[in-house]
């Protein structure tokens, strides 16, 4: 096993590069499923849950390529339903290749995702979706098993806006005959990105990015050829906190500004300074930041995945802040780790209450998921002293050599193997 370690108490400096997006690559394999024939893909990102997205599709009759941010997946012969339980327990989106194996194959087993450490995770929404285009759904022995002999469109009402919930809809939708809408549609920049990418396999998709999103079906989809995938915004939320500590001064490239209002807003009211420049954002860091509020909304609001990060900073903050979390209200493993290094959080329902610290201390800590990870890494930088971070394989499934590209702008961090 690989622990992470760092010397902490010094601001970062320069310039780090933002890789592809780890949640719009992943419906864009998914998407692959739909049309037969070679894809194309580039600025892949290098991480575990890509690698088990490549694997899935493989045990379904995919043959793939990839190295160095380029990847091939020829869906040709694609002929199995199955992603076992095995492989959906390290990666619940997984569940991505639910509609489009409806949608291809007239049947799907997937197994469904149990709980996980950010929480609760129901997948009930992609289910009452699928079974209005048509699709009959049973459980079974932990698997969902879906049949269809024709998929038709229909109005989906979501109850609650959801990510993956929207991206199998419109992976399904998109070959069902007629038309489907999609109320409360999620609004995610990686939902336009699947849109558009859709659309370029010879689709019909309208409205992505507004909460209604409409489909005409059509017959047949076309493979995509170097479609280069969008960058990680949450890669780059992280960097951006990694400036406003201990007065960083980083220049964050290959990422956009406008997929980061909420962020930027929030650390602008920090103190950061938060500049937009030609290929990304700058963020300069102060000496204490001010303490802020903040809740966790669906997107263009403050997204949960950076809600662990934000934390961090908040720990180091000249006050109180209320950090409250609506869409995943037990996602706050992090905040033990954090207590070990001295910061003064208390829990409260679904928030949590900082009282910054001018200080907090390097600790063996342990990583519980992948946004806790990044947020623990953080406090490493930030702390005074070595910090020793374990289970970092939650870091490695959606980080493209985070630790690296830290490196590379001054942190002091290497691995070990124990
Ligand atoms: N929900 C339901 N029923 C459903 C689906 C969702 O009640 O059928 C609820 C969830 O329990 C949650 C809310 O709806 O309270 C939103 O969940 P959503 O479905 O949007 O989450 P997701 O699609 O499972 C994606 C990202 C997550 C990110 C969330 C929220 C991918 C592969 N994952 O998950 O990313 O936190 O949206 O933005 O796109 C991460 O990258 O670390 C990560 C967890």
């Amino acid at each position: 096993m690989e622990i992470i370690l760092i010397e902490g108490g010094k601001g970062l400096k320069g310039e780090i590069r933002v890789s592809g997006a780890k949640n719009a690559v992943l419906p864009l394999m998914a998407a692959c499923i739909l049309n037969s024939g070679v894809n194309s893909f580039t600025n892949v990102p290098d991480l575990a849950d890509v690698r088990t997205m490549v694997e899935l599709l493989e045990i379904i009759g995919a043959k793939i390529e990839f190295e160095n941010g380029d990847m091939t997946i020829d869906s040709t012969n694609i002929n199995k339903w199955e992603a076992p339980y095995d492989l959906v327990k390290t990666m619940r989106a997984s569940v991505l290749v639910l509609g489009p194996l409806i949608a291809r194959l007239g049947k799907a087993r997937v197994s469904l995702p149990g709980g996980c450490a950010i929480g609760e995770r129901p997948i009930d929404q992609h289910m009452k979706g699928l079974s209005i285009l048509g699709s009959k759904i049973d459980l079974e022995e932990g698997y969902v098993e879906a049949t269809a002999k024709e998929l038709r469109g229909g109005i989906i009402p979501f109850d609650v806006s959801t990510v993956t919930g929207t991206e199998n809809i419109m992976l399904s939708a998109v070959i069902a005959k007629g038309e489907t809408l999609i109320l409360n549609a999620a609004c995610e920049p990686e939902i336009v990105e699947l849109a558009n990418f859709l659309n370029n396999m010879g689709a019909k998709v309208e409205g992505a990015g507004t909460d209604i999103i409409t489909i005409n079906g059509v017959d047949e989809l076309k493979p995509v050829v170097n479609h280069e995938v969008m960058p990680d915004r949450i890669e780059a939320g992280t960097f951006m906190v990694a400036a406003a500590l201990n007065q960083g001064d980083l220049t964050i490239t290959n990422c956009k500004f406008e997929h980061l209002g909420a962020l930027s807003g929030k650390l602008i009211q920090t103190g950061a300074e938060v500049i937009k420049t030609e290929s990304g954002i700058r963020v300069v860091g102060v000496d204490r930041p001010k303490s802020i509020d903040f809740t966790t909304l669906p997107y263009p609001g403050f997204p949960t995945d950076m809600q662990a990060q934000m934390m961090t900073l908040m720990c180091l903050s000249n006050g109180l802040s209320i950090i409250t979390e609506t869409i995943f209200p037990q996602r706050f493993m992090h905040t033990g780790e954090l207590r070990r290094m001295g910061a003064q959080i208390k829990l409260v329902g679904n928030s949590a209450v900082v009282r910054g610290v001018s200080e907090i201390s390097a600790a063996p800590i342990m990583a519980s998921d992948l946004r806790a990870s990044a947020s623990l890494i953080l406090a490493g930088i930030a702390a005074k002293g070595k910090t020793e971070v374990s289970r970092v394989y939650h870091l490695d499934r959606g980080y493209d050599g985070m630790d690296k590209k830290l490196e590379q702008v001054g942190a002091r961090i290497w691995r070990e193997k124990i």
